[in-house]
Parts: structure tokens; C-alpha cells; sequence
């Protein structure tokens, strides 16, 4: 087998920046994965490190859990993929159908950026607009919708969006408005303003670490449905991570559509829309040829492999206080990582609920994108760098709890947590 820096370098060759599109790390910490199993990743020169990566967020039981091996195993042996219905995939969208207050009908698409992608679509089909409005710092994806201040540098006046990457047709500018997270008296005058040219307002109710606010999301559902928006969850991180019914169940906040993916799949590329039949008929082959029809199809939707590991990883989800205990892990890790940041006075505080949470290094309190600005982005990235340098991957920007991370794990995690803290405390 190939040692690490040799792959490393042969990455840096054949791949742009030598990555698969995700962040890039420091070119002595660049690790490539020889294996994955529980809570840990092997790099191929065999070290072992605490995961909470978790392939961004799918590997909720952890990584090869013997449930997906054996229903994947047992899948793969009837063939990969068929373009067809296939018993499990039809088994997936009534298990999610059952799940999500949403969801009456489920359409599959093969990663998360296209259900957030047709969700917009589907309900520009519904109502019959096309302008969308999002949060500033709510992330949905890579298409030319969603790739609007999510990271803006120096933001503008609200409502008007900048591009976060090049080759997006400026026309899109024009489509999208944008809104404060957590700020329901402007987003409110927003959608007052705007409602007749609004197609639909995207969310994620929780965004990307920051709590709603109390009462941002029911002010946000009853603002929607005054005025006939549709509201659409992007659920992709909370689906079946916050409760199994997902953010909507947990925050008692019901919105038209929602995008799930990464947990439902159970580590596949599988990711769908979930919503009322009043919407989601405009998905329905009979509409072909006519104006209400939406085109959505993909080779890999529907995989039924990824519905097998899907099946097998939500049956585990459903096991009798397995919430319970994925809070009871997280909330351990947090409060750690908060007694680390007081005890050796590092101006820093952590962020967000026990599935998925981080920390940000300033006083100033956490409530939606520009407070975010006011974090030390060095201080963040050398924790990270820390971090795996004393076999700990997370993601650069949130802490993935696993339910199999062990209270060994936790324990060795929170050691490593007061290592980094001191070390950055001496500067
Ligand atoms: C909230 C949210 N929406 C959408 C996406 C895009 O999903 P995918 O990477 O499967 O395209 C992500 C990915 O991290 C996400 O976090």
C-alpha cells in the first residue's frame, strides 16, 4: 500500500488543490483515509484518529455499522441500480413519509444541493413566481441559487445578495433576496414587501450552528403563510440528527417543503424533498407537456442501495432512547469544551445543539451570520490544526457527534480539547 505523502503528493497532481472540493488543511495535516469504523478514520499510514467528521454529517451510527454493512451486502448482490422502483426505495419514502410532519410525498434526488435545488423549482412551479428568499450565512448547497451570501466578506444592505463564487450568472442575482437569521422584525418587512414576487423562502431552521431564536421559526411559518409563500426547510443537517421527525419536529415549527439528506441515506449518495401533494404533484409524469409540469429525474435517484443503508441506519434511529443518549454525548462534548474555554481564559464560546455544534473565538453572543464576523478565523483554523495533530478531525466549521462515540471517546476527546486550549492560550 501506498504510504501518505505519497498520496498526498499523486493527489496534488491529478486533483485541483489536490482535494475533493472540501476545505483544504495544512499540507502536513492532509491525511488520506485508508478506513473508517465506529467512531474512528485510519490514514494510510495506519494512525487512528477520533472522528467528528463523519463524511460531513451521514455517519450518525458511525462509520461501517454492522446493520448498513449487512442490509448494503445483502442489497448489492440484487444488482447496484436500476432507473426502476426498486421495494426498498418505496420502503425509505413511507418510513420518511410516516417520519416528517411535511411530508405526504417524497421525490428522490442524489445529493442534498439538488433537493434544495428542485425544492426551489417545485414550488416556483406551485405559486407561479420565481424570485426565492434566503438567510445571509444559510448554506444549501453549491447551485447558482443557494451560492448566495452564504459567506459574504463584507455583506450588503438587505436584501441584496452577493455571490459567493465565480461563474454564476448574474442574472441570479436578481432571483434571490436576502434575509438576517434570526431577525423576524426585518425578514418580516422583507416578505411584507416582497411577497408577490416571492416563489418561496428557504431556511435552515437551524443554521449551520446558530439556535433560533424563540419564536423566529413560528414567526417565520406565520409570515409565509400570510402571504401564500411557500416556506421550505433545508433539513439536510437536521433531518433525523435533531429528533427522527427532524429541526421541524424538534422545533414544533411545520413548514410546506423540506430538503433531506446525508443521515437518511446512511452514508450513500441519496438526498430528497419531502411535501404536500398540493406541491409535489407537480412532479408527476401525467403533467408532462404542460406548464405545470416540473422535469426532475437523475440516473442514481432512488438508488436502492443507498434506500437499503437508508432503511437499516433509520431502523437503528428508531431504537428506544437512542436521541436521548445522542444529546447525552453532545452535551457532554460541549460542556468540555465550554469548562476547557473558561479555564484557561480563551476568549471563545461554544455554539449550537448537542448533535452538532462548535465554538467561535469571541464574547460577542452567536445569533446569526455578521456575529460570526466577529470570531478570530486564525484562532479557529489553528484549532482545528491541533486538533489533528493530536489524532482529532473535525469538520472546519462544526463538531459532528456520533452515536458511536463512547464515553471513552468522549473522555479522551475532552482531554485533547484542554491540550488545544492551553496551547492556544500561550499564544
Ligand atoms: C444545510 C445543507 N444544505 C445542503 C447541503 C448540500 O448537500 P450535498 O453536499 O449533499 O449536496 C449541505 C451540505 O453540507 C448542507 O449542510
Amino acid at each position: 500500500m501506498s504510504d501518505l505523502s505519497d498520496l498526498v503528493q499523486r493527489a496534488g497532481r491529478v486533483l485541483p488543490g489536490g482535494v475533493l472540493g472540501n476545505h483544504r488543511g495544512e499540507s502536513d495535516l492532509e491525511f488520506v483515509v485508508r478506513e473508517g469504523r465506529g467512531a474512528y478514520l485510519w490514514d494510510a499510514n495506519g494512525r487512528r484518529y477520533l472522528d467528528y467528521l463523519l463524511g460531513s454529517g451521514p455517519m450518525l451510527l458511525g462509520h461501517a455499522h454492522p446493520a448498513v454493512v449487512e442490509a448494503v451486502q445483502r442489497q448489492i448482490g440484487r444488482g447496484s441500480t436500476y432507473m426502476l422502483l426498486s421495494e426498498p426505495i418505496i420502503e425509505l419514502a413511507e418510513e420518511i413519509v410516516g417520519a416528517v410532519p411535511c411530508a405526504e410525498q417524497v421525490r428522490f434526488t442524489t445529493s442534498g444541493t439538488e433537493a434544495t435545488f428542485m425544492a426551489l423549482r417545485v414550488a416556483r412551479a406551485y405559486r407561479g413566481r420565481d424570485k426565492i428568499m434566503k438567510f445571509e450565512g444559510g448554506f444549501h448547497g453549491v447551485h447558482d441559487y443557494g451560492l448566495m451570501s452564504v459567506a459574504p466578506r463584507s455583506p450588503k444592505a438587505f436584501p441584496a445578495p452577493t455571490p459567493d463564487s465565480a461563474g454564476i450568472p448574474q442574472v441570479v442575482e436578481g432571483e434571490v433576496l436576502i434575509a438576517p437569521y434570526n431577525d423576524l422584525a426585518t425578514t418580516e418587512a422583507l416578505i411584507a414587501q416582497h411577497h408577490d414576487d416571492l416563489a418561496a423562502v428557504i431556511v435552515e431552521p437551524y443554521q449551520r450552528v446558530i439556535v433560533p431564536a424563540p419564536g423566529f421559526l413560528a414567526g417565520l411559518r406565520a409570515v409565509t403563510r400570510r402571504h401564500d409563500v411557500p416556506l421550505i426547510f433545508d433539513e439536510i443537517v437536521t433531518g433525523f440528527r435533531f429528533a427522527y421527525g427532524g429541526a421541524q419536529e424538534f422545533y414544533k415549527v411545520v413548514p410546506d417543503l423540506a430538503a433531506f439528506g446525508k443521515v437518511v441515506a446512511g452514508g450513500f449518495p441519496l438526498a430528497c424533498i419531502a411535501g404536500p401533494r398540493a406541491i409535489m404533484r407537480h412532479f408527476d409524469a401525467a403533467l408532462e407537456g404542460t406548464p405545470d409540469y416540473v422535469w426532475q429525474a437523475g440516473t442514481f435517484n432512488g438508488n436502492a442501495i443507498a434506500a437499503a443503508a437508508g432503511l437499516a441506519t433509520l431502523g437503528e434511529l428508531r431504537r428506544p432512547g437512542t436521541y436521548e443518549r445522542l444529546f447525552a454525548t453532545g452535551a457532554r462534548l460541549k460542556a468540555g469544551l465550554q469548562a476547557a474555554i473558561t479555564k484557561h481564559g480563551v476568549p471563545a464560546q461554544v455554539s449550537g445543539e448537542p448533535p452538532v455544534f462548535d465554538l467561535f473565538f469571541t464574547d460577542r453572543p452567536i445569533v446569526d451570520y455578521r456575529s460570526t464576523l466577529t470570531a478570530d478565523r486564525a484562532k479557529i483554523t489553528r484549532f482545528n490544526q491541533e486538533l489533528v495533530r493530536r489524532g482529532v478531525v473535525k469538520a472546519v466549521n462544526k463538531i459532528y457527534v456520533s452515536l458511536a462515540h463512547s464515553d471513552a471517546d468522549v473522555n479522551e476527546t475532552l482531554g485533547i480539547f484542554d491540550e488545544v486550549m492551553a496551547a492556544l492560550a500561550r499564544g
